[in-house]
């Protein structure tokens, strides 16, 4: 689960190919309470939510694993930049048994806190993974979805729910010539395991969130890299540092009293505006 791309063999340069490779599911033709798609951060987090109603519940991913934006974004730099503990479910089994070593986790930590939350809350054993959904239709009479997939099952359910992502489908520019381009082509969201850019000429394009922490890291390695912005980009210091265990210990008195405000606040995090802390 940990490799989405290792290095194909006998495949063209370019890495555009959309999900990880397909594998078999069995028979998924269900008759089921709940689908959710898409095994992201909100797909778990409804998964555990609608099991407790007492609802029999699916979840289909495309990705081999659960993760969402986590499981996809691999590239060199690849982190939140939400701070520990905010950027995790705010369920007391999770996080009571969960730290974090950075301020600002990675996507290696993060894939192992998706593992984490897996575990704790038992949740693979209702998920398939590398099922891409590919139409839905309600039907008015029965009341009851009826949902299509890749692999050529039917799913009937009574909900639906969308835990797509907003930043799950990657975009590709038009450019111009683009097809004949003899270097490698990737883009940040199926950056390859086996990528080794030393003594390479690299071109990042774009400078959004991604480009600029694929830059900063990249920038570190053996290569020319040249960075292309269309847009300049402001970025501040993020400060990231070691979090110890003992310190996350301390700090875990009061999660639920930080989730409690982070639920109120209009960002999401804890902080108190009048203190002029964000
Ligand atoms: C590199 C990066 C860094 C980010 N950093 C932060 C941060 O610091 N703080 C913050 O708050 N947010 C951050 N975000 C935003 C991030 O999208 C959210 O934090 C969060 O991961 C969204 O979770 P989600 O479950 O809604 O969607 P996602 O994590 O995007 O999961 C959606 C899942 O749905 C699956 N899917 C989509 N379509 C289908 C289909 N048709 N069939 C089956 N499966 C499907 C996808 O494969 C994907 O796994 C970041 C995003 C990226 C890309
Ligand atoms: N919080 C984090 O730490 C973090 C890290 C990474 C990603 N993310 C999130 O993930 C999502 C995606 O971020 P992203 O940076 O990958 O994508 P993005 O925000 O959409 O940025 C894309 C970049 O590519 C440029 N671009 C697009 N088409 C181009 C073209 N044809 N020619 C030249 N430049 C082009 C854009 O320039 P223009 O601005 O000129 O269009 C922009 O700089 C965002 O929601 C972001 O917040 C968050």
């Amino acid at each position: 689960m940990e490799q989405v791309m290792d290095k194909p063999q006998g495949q063209s340069h370019s890495n555009f190919q959309g999900d990880d490779l397909p594998t078999k599911n069995g028979n998924l033709d269900l008759n089921i309470d709940l689908l959710i798609v898409g095994g992201g951060m909100s797909g778990m987090y409804a998964m555990w939510k609608f099991r407790q109603l007492g609802l029999n519940v699916k979840l289909y991913e495309a990705g081999s694993y659960f993760g969402g934006a986590w499981h996809w974004n691999r590239y060199p730099g690849a982190r939140v930049d939400s701070e520990s503990p905010y950027y995790g479910l705010s369920i007391p089994d999770v996080y009571r048994t969960w730290s974090y070593t950075e301020r600002f986790p990675d996507h290696h930590e993060l894939r192992k806190y998706f593992a984490h939350v897996d575990a704790t809350l038992n949740l693979a054993k209702d998920a398939s993974f590398n099922i891409r959904v590919t139409g839905a239709r309600f039907n008015e009479e029965e009341a009851k979805w009826t949902v299509q997939t890749n692999i050529g099952s039917v799913t009937t359910c009574k909900y639906l729910i969308l835990a797509v992502g907003s930043t799950s489908k990657i975009h590709i520019p038009d450019f111009k010539n683009i097809t004949t381009y003899r270097g490698e082509i990737f883009h940040s969201a199926r950056y390859p395991s086996y990528l080794d850019v030393r003594g390479k000429k690299v071109a990042c394009i774009g400078s959004g969130a991604t480009g600029v922490q694929v830059v900063q890291a990249l920038a570190r390695e053996d290569c020319q890299l040249h960075a292309y912005i269309r847009t300049p980009n402001i970025a501040l210091p993020m400060r990231q540092r070691q979090m110890s265990k003992d310190e996350e210990d301390q700090g875990r008195c009061f999660y639920d009293s930080w989730f409690r405000a982070a639920k109120q606040s209009p960002f999401g995090f804890p902080y108190n505006l009048a203190s002029g802390c964000i």
